[in-house]
């Protein structure tokens, strides 16, 4: 059955929105790092969306995306009041979480919306958060008010300057793990590049760093080999073994040419549907 858009929100004008879909099942299921693959219609591709929030009282569920293809172009003419053809979830593994402490949660990009998710559950069960979140400048941050609702302290980079550090969250990271030797976890969502940087930040205290991965899916329930990442020299599939790894083990080097591999037919096909 076709899955209801109740409310839409442009945070960033043309390129991110947030939906807040109707979606029960999946709500009263879905726990902190879960995912849905959508379906916009019979022919369309089917696109992983890392699940932001859920309200299983009132049977909703939250996505937010980048405008990046084809796809996300089809989901991005949909208004509250339409429906997705298909929402498939919850899928992938929980975040593990446990009670043990002061946790930071690195965000960057339309990944700082899934690590909102991933930070809440961690606050719920008790956990000191500590939310690091960037962007290239102040107007692209997404989140930040949901967050500060939480979180215990939240430390803000813009790579230009105009809000908060000047620089990188990998920098902010830097000096909070200097300073606080209690931090049992380190979590990032965002760009490849960014959680690559952020396992390597980390990697010279012996945090443990969670990442979470997002290859191409297809079927998302392991059986077309898609998804596949290299993690310890060994091959998983993101949907069902993941999309959360160590971060020091991930080959992000392969993840990114992996994501690449199908640039060109993605910008082919978002033109011609805009024809
Ligand atoms: Fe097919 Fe993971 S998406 S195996």
């Amino acid at each position: 059955m076709p899955t209801p858009i109740l409310s839409k929100e442009s945070l960033i004008p043309g390129k991110t929105s947030k939906l807040v879909l109707e979606a029960p099942q999946i709500a009263g299921k879905a726990r902190p790092g879960h995912f849905v693959i959508l379906r916009m219609n019979e022919k369309g591709e089917r696109i992983p969306l890392t699940i932001a929030d859920t309200d299983p009282e009132k049977g909703t569920i939250t996505i937010v995306y980048l405008v990046m293809g084809k796809s996300t172009a089809v989901l991005e003419s949909l208004n509250a009041g339409d429906a997705i053809l298909d929402v498939c979830g919850p899928l992938g593994r929980a975040t593990h979480i446990e009670k043990r402490g002061t946790v930071v949660c690195v965000g960057g990009g339309t990944g700082i919306a899934a690590m909102h998710h991933i930070a809440k559950g961690h606050s719920r069960i008790g956990n000191r958060v500590v939310g690091i979140i960037g962007a290239r400048s102040k107007d692209l941050l997404l989140f930040e008010k949901e967050l500060k609702s939480f979180v215990d302290e939240l430390l803000i980079s813009t790579d230009d300057g105009s809000y908060g550090h000047k620089g990188l969250v990998t920098e902010l990271l830097k000096d909070r793990l200097e300073k606080d030797r209690e931090v049992f976890e380190v979590v990032a969502v965002g760009p490849v590049p960014m959680m690559s940087a952020v396992a390597e930040t980390t990697r010279p205290f012996g945090v443990k760093t969670t990442v979470s991965l997002n290859p191409v899916m297809v079927d998302g329930i392991g059986m077309c080999g898609a998804c596949r990442v290299t993690v310890g020299g060994e091959t998983r599939f993101a949907c069902v073994d993941g999309p959360e790894f160590d971060g020091h083990q991930v080959d992000f080097a392969e993840l990114r040419r992996r994501l690449g591999a199908f640039r060109e037919q993605e910008t082919q096909s978002l033109e011609l549907w805009r024809c």
